[in-house]
């Protein structure tokens, strides 16, 4: 097999953690005989600075050429001074836009060897915990029209975002949570807030019939206040969860912080075709840029979503093994799993896992 990959490591931690991901690809790669052609791009605040831009066309470009696209993280103080069209996060909402990636994939697992890390009780996580969350992506209010009024009949400066859905953004969404409950536990949780908004009362709506098609699975709705407090009462009820934009951004760090560390969860982004692009869920972590000290499973396990993505399922899994085998030996943990290995040493120990557990 031979795919290309773009690669866009970004800024603060991120060239740190992309290098252990692709550390890790490319010991999947001499083991199996693949080739992967990792194509190196600018976005987020980097490319700011080299371009003047945070998306620069060439990015996109490369990008869409790909088998896939593998992130790190964008933004940092640096460029916080930014107006909304020029900041960093812009790069981000863009390339999600340009290849119409409109299904975030974001699951949250409890790793048996970080039970101590997750902040819950042990009665409340007795359960275990083992959610995805899938996020509509290119919709809603980040992406609905934005208004900067100077003066409003008050003579006040003010603003509004437009959370905005369509039928079929809603349905497309809706499909791809009940199929991935299929493969599942079979159960589908729809987060909304349908008793106040309209364009939720609409995602209801859809969600109810698109759930008549699969009467195989178990459906219910729930609001997304309910739903944070429900996170932290009891996660283990939950399986599938489906949401729009903003909702799904908040209760994906919220479902990432009971795991014990928001440095554990990858992610995908899916739109039509099988070229999707695959991150970390956490952010650029500037304060911790060069130290070497940050998590690179996130990013990590994103590569092993990457390879399930491109038709290795099975490759797929054999990351996902050996981050858990690395966590459950427990020699080797980061300052986030309350140990002290480095970024590097982690990405050596899953590598090492890699060649161990794979077919020789
Ligand atoms: C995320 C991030 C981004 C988002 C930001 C950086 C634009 O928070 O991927 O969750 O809101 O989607
Ligand atoms: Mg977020």
């Amino acid at each position: 097999m031979n795919k290309t990959i773009a690669v866009i490591k970004g800024d603060g931690i991120g060239p740190e953690i992309v290098s252990e991901a692709l550390k890790v690809l490319d010991k999947v790669a001499e083991k199996y005989g693949h080739t992967f052609t990792y194509k190196e791009v600018l976005a987020g605040g980097c490319a700011i600075d080299a371009t003047g831009m945070p998306l620069p066309q060439k990015t996109i470009d490369t990008c869409l050429e790909s088998d896939s696209v593998l992130l790190g993280a964008v933004g940092g103080p640096k460029w916080d001074h930014l107006g909304g069209e020029t900041r960093p996060e812009k790069a981000l909402l863009g390339i999600r836009h340009e290849l119409g990636l409109y299904a975030n994939i974001r699951p949250s697992k409890l790793f048996d060897a970080l039970k101590n890390a997750c902040p819950l009780k042990d009665e409340i996580v007795g359960n275990g915990l083992d959610l995805v969350i899938v996020r509509e992506l290119i919709g809603g209010a980040y992406f609905g029209k934005k208004v900067i009024i100077e003066k409003n009949e008050n003579g006040e400066k003010a603003a509004y975002d437009t959370m905005i859905y369509s039928v079929s953004e809603i349905e497309r969404i809706a499909r791809v949570a009940f199929d991935m409950a299929r493969k599942r536990r079979k159960k589908v949780t729809s987060v909304d807030k349908a008793n106040v908004l309209e364009s939720s009362r609409l995602w209801r709506e859809v969600l109810h019939r698109i759930a008549k098609e699969y009467p195989d699975v178990e459906y219910s709705d729930m609001l997304v206040d309910n739903t944070a407090m429900q996170l932290v009462r009891n996660p283990g009820q939950f399986d599938v969860i489906v949401t729009e934009n903003m909702f799904g951004d908040i209760l994906s760090d919220e479902a990432s912080m009971i795991t014990g560390s928001i440095g554990m969860i990858p992610s995908s982004s899916l739109g039509e075709g099988t070229r999707g692009m695959y991150e970390p869920i956490h952010g650029s972590a500037p304060k911790y840029k060069g130290l070497n000290v940050i998590n690179p499973v996130a990013t990590i396990l994103s590569g092993g979503m990457l390879l399930e993505n491109i038709g290795e399922q099975a490759l797929g899994e054999l990351v996902e093994r050996a981050v858990t085998e690395v966590l459950r030996e427990g020699r080797v943990r980061t300052k986030d799993m309350g140990g002290t290995s480095t970024t590097s040493d982690m990405g050596d120990a899953i590598a090492a896992k890699v060649r161990e557990l794979g077919r020789s």
